[in-house]
This record gives C-alpha cells, structure tokens and sequence, in this order.
C-alpha cells in the first residue's frame, strides 16, 4: 500500500494545485471535523497501445491493484475498467476511461496520433506517465475547440494530458454528512455548483451508488495563440449501499457516469450559472 500512496499523494498534490477550488471543498469538511476518505480516482486516456488503459494501470497493478470490472459509454465512445486493492478496503478504486479514437473523424484521429508521437519515449516506460500532463507541448486553441465539437473527452485530454481528472469524496466515510442529499445542500450553501445534467444524484439506493459531482473550475490555459480559459478537473462524491449479501457495492454504473463525464463541460457550466 506504501507504494500506491506514493502515487495518490503525488497526484493529489497535482490536481489541488490546478484546481483551487477542489481544496476549498476538502478543507470545508475537515473543518467540520470529517475524515475525508477517497473512494476512486479516475483518469482519462486514449485507446493507443502507447497510453491505453493498461499502460496506465501499470502502476497500480505493481503496487497491488487487481482488475475488477469493466464499462461501455457507447454515446461517447468511450471504454473503461476499474481496479482495487483487494487487501485494503479502504483504498480508492481506480477508474481508467479511453476514448475509442478509431470511431472518430480523421481529424480526431490525426490529431491524437500526432500528439502521442510527441510523448518522449522514456516517459511512455515510465511510471510517471500517469501524472505527466500534456507532455505533447504547447495546445492550440482552435484545435480545441473543434475537438471539443467532435468530443469534449478528447479536448480535455488535449489540454490537461495525463492526471487525474477527478478524486471522490467517500459519503460512506462521512460522519455528519452521511447522506448525497446533505453533501449536496452543504456544497450548495457554500456556493459550488453542482453537475445538474440528468439530476444532481446519479443512481440510486437501488442501483447501491450514489453520485454528485460540482462543475469543473475554470482555469487560464496558455494557448499557442494567447491565455484563454478552460474548465478543468472537478471533485465527486459517491454513497455505497449493500447488496442483498450484506456487501457494499463497489463498482460503477455505466449511465450514471456517462452522465458525470459532462462535468468538465464549460457551456453547462454558463447555462446552470443563469439559471
Ligand atoms: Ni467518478
């Protein structure tokens, strides 16, 4: 376990460094005295022998993760398994999605491949891959935008390169706020948005998980043709419930994160802020 909190801490330290906001959520509960407990990290790839899901599960499969299940997001084109540390209960899940590039335009698909290429080589040996970012160099805004056309998925990739693009708050783990619904009014009354795409609670205790998630913060990226801003990562909370054999639930639901994936989408982002 030693090893995969090596790799959890340096990529927290990433993700709150990019996304202020993110520590402002995890500050406020500890300030209420909770014990906040991750219950998956995820991260966004895409499916290329360089940098596809087992490339970058390599690091947690050394460090003692096991392959669990696996998930179709057909709308988006996107394929995803999740690992946990059997031994460790309390260990985060890790959630891997890649887009299935193939299934995209050629403009999609040259742009991908051209970036990859730019990877240094060592780096696509090593095990920092994982927390490398946009390693392919400067972004152009208007490559972008029309990726963001085609997929919103790719973009953000194209963007934030390798990281985590969101960790999940445990509700499990909570004390005082033990259910989605008061996380939830907490978020709110400080002044977070949530993901309201198809309801601020993806799943149900029925399905045995419960998700929310608050938008994605905007960040100032340097484009090739100036500084413009970009929603960025965002953080998630997720209740488990038993099935019928006592056992808490511990995998995902493909149309519930179908639905989370929208979070880092910036024009919801506006139209949920008029509201
Ligand atoms: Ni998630």
């Amino acid at each position: 376990m030693e090893k995969a909190k090596e790799i959890f801490d340096k990529l927290w330290n990433s993700y709150i460094e990019l996304n202020p906001e993110v520590k402002r959520v995890y500050d406020l509960f500890k300030n209420e005295g909770e014990t906040v407990v991750n219950d998956h990290i995820a991260f966004r790839t895409f499916e290329d022998p360089r940098v596809n899901i087992d490339v970058l599960a390599q690091p947690f499969l050394d460090a003692g993760y096991e392959y669990r299940g696996e998930y179709n997001f057909e709308q988006k084109k996107l394929y995803a398994r999740h690992f946990e540390y059997v031994e460790f209960r309390e260990a985060p899940r890790i959630f891997i999605s890649q887009l299935e590039v193939h299934k995209f335009s050629e403009f999609l698909q040259t742009t991908v491949y051209s970036i990859l290429d730019k990877i240094p080589s060592p780096l696509l040996q090593s095990v920092d891959l994982v927390d490398s970012g946009a390693s392919w160099g400067v972004p152009s805004y208007e490559i972008y935008n029309r990726l963001r056309e085609e997929s919103e998925y790719a973009a953000w990739v194209y963007v934030f390169g390798f990281r985590a693009n969101h960790f999940t708050v445990s509700i499990n783990n909570l004390e005082k706020y033990n259910t989605i619904q008061k996380v939830n009014q907490f978020l709110k009354d400080n002044d977070f948005i949530l993901n309201d795409s198809a309801g601020e609670i993806k799943g149900s205790p029925k399905e045995l998980l419960e998700q929310s998630s608050i938008k994605s913060g905007i960040v100032d990226i340097d484009f090739a043709e100036g500084t413009f801003p970009v929603p960025s990562c965002y953080y998630e909370f997720a209740m488990r419930y038993p099935d019928k054999d006592g056992k808490l639930y511990l995998g995902f639901i493909a149309k519930s994160a179908d639905k989370i994936f929208e979070s880092t989408d910036y024009y919801e982002k506006r139209s949920s802020k008029n509201k």
